[in-house]
């Protein structure tokens, strides 16, 4: 299977996928990374990218008169690396309808939060003020909500009397990287189903 990765930092997440699949073989875990997409310039995510030997894509949303505009274009080169499946890894856009109805129900989002709470951009910052005892991560399928799609796999974090939000982010992108790994392998391999909300990995 192709993977494109849409990344907008530090590019941990698209570096488990990468260093998975030099570990196992492509052949073996199920997928290659055919290419490497991102929002903005200048992120260690397109370095990493760039070290894997991988292209790399870079589509800016201040570059388009409209954001339908930016989101058509972002389909377009996505689509020109024929993807299987597309993964966001940290990818910190909210993609349109043009990139939905080519990619609905093989675009992947990891989000690190146990969602259905605390969804957005702050879903670590959210946890940590609110309370929450335990929080993780989530890997879902994007549908054309913020972090709504269907839930593939959640793992648990618990929350430390101590944490401030990097420390408690740290802790879950330790498991948020292995989940992804299992995630994006196992519905490589395997294939799935989407059923209403229900997600079934044959
Ligand atoms: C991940 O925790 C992801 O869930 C969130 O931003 C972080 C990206 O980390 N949206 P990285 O760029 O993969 O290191």
């Amino acid at each position: 299977k192709r993977l494109v990765v849409l990344v907008s930092g530090s590019g941990t997440n698209l570096q488990a996928l990468l260093d998975e699949i030099a570990a196992v073989g492509a052949e073996a875990y199920g997928a290659e990374i055919v290419a490497v997409g991102a929002d903005r310039e200048h992120i260690e995510g397109l370095a990493r990218a760039e070290r894997a030997g991988l292209p790399t894509f870079v589509r800016k949303v201040k570059d388009y008169d409209s954001r339908d505009e930016w989101d058509a274009a972002l389909a377009e080169t996505v689509s020109a690396h024929e993807p299987d499946l597309v993964v966001s890894a940290g990818f910190m856009k909210i993609v349109g309808k043009e990139f939905l109805s080519r990619f609905g129900g093989r675009f992947v989002n990891t989000h690190p939060a146990l969602l259905p709470s605390f969804p957005g951009a702050h879903g670590v910052r959210d946890a940590l003020a609110y309370g929450a005892k335990v929080t993780g991560c989530t890997v879902h399928f994007v549908d054309d909500g913020v972090d709504t799609g269907p839930i593939i796999a959640q793992g648990v974090v618990e929350v430390r009397d101590e944490d401030d939000e990097s420390a408690l982010h740290e802790r879950i992108k330790e498991i948020e990287r292995r989940l992804l790994v299992e995630v994006v392998g196992r519905i490589a391999r395997s294939g799935y189903r989407i059923e209403g909300r229900k997600v079934v990995i044959q």
